[in-house]
């Protein structure tokens, strides 16, 4: 990432949350009412002009991101049901459910962590949003590219606590390194029962043979955006990687699973693009 400009990923993937969300309970998947708010709204109107145009370039892609935001909060509630005593949110974002779910407020030691454009742009939003900047969370600035984890600790992480690891839409834009060493942080200092959470693209998609419209347009302009595709996973080899680094209980969302559990009814033809899974293990 660039070290002054703030993720513009971030903004693209909020504003698809947005526009979803707008739609009439029945119709939608994922429903963040705070994504709009937390939107530059310049993006938003372009990224709602241009979005056929992206659907047809990317068939699948934004029905995958709101699916995958749909899961991640289907698997937060789970946890926390199941008694989490921490959430760590990795590569934050605009992330907004350590605002919307009201149970994690009070009960739960919360993290965000970000790169510090990002999160520096984010702060300003939430003050501007709720008036001041929200109490509950700790912001902890990192580029996981070149800093580990070990940051958390000087904000009060405990390792002796249940935690989850909400790790979504970012590991595209690491190194293999910069992944490795997150994963080893949350085997070696969280608690047993811990989980972690987080989505990948496959590692075929990111040669030139399979190259899809977004994947082309994202090395395209990496050098604008600071955000290129380095990261991915082998189609089926995500159990065999995780349990190599000391995970296990790896399940595995595919496109087909999120399209059976989401997607029925009036929503039964939309499209997920087939290249990337979401994934969740336990130390
Ligand atoms: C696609 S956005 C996803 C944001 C959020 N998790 C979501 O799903 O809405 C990618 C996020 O990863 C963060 N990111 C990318 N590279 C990073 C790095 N090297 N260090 C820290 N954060 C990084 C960006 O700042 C951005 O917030």
């Amino acid at each position: 990432m660039k070290r002054k400009q703030s993720s513009i990923t971030a903004q693209g993937i909020a504003t698809i949350r947005a526009i979803e969300s707008s739609k009439r309970p029945e119709q939608r998947i994922c429903y963040d009412p705070l994504a709009r708010q937390l939107v530059n709204p310049i993006i938003y109107l372009l990224v709602k002009l241009f979005a056929g145009y992206g659907e047809r370039r990317a068939p699948g892609t934004m029905d995958f991101l709101i699916a995958r935001t749909r899961y991640i909060d289907d698997y937060l509630q789970a946890s926390l049901d199941g008694g989490i005593a921490q959430l760590v949110i990795l590569g934050a974002g605009l992330d907004s459910r350590a605002y919307r779910f009201e149970l994690l407020i009070g009960h739960v030691n919360i993290f965000e962590m970000d790169h510090p454009a990002t999160q520096r742009a984010k702060c300003s939003k939430l003050s501007r949003i709720f008036g001041e900047l929200p109490q509950h969370v700790s912001f902890v600035p990192i580029d996981f590219n070149a800093e580990t984890l070990e940051k958390l600790y000087k904000f009060g992480y405990d390792p002796q606590q249940k935690t989850l690891f909400i790790w979504e839409g970012v590991t595209y834009y690491l190194t293999a390194e910069a992944v490795n060493e997150t994963l080893e942080f949350v085997v070696r200092n969280s608690a047993t029962g811990s989980t972690i959470i987080f989505d990948y693209v496959y590692a075929s998609a990111l040669t030139a043979a399979h190259k899809r419209g977004e994947i082309t347009r994202m090395q395209r302009y990496r050098r604008f955006t600071g955000e290129g595709l380095t990261f991915g996973i082998e189609e089926g080899k995500a159990g065999e990687f995780l349990s190599q680094r000391g995970y296990n209980q790896v399940e595995n969302m595919t496109h087909e699973d999120l399209k059976r559990t989401y997607f029925t009814g009036s929503n039964r033809n939309r499209a997920i693009a087939p290249i990337y899974t979401i994934v969740h293990a336990t130390v």
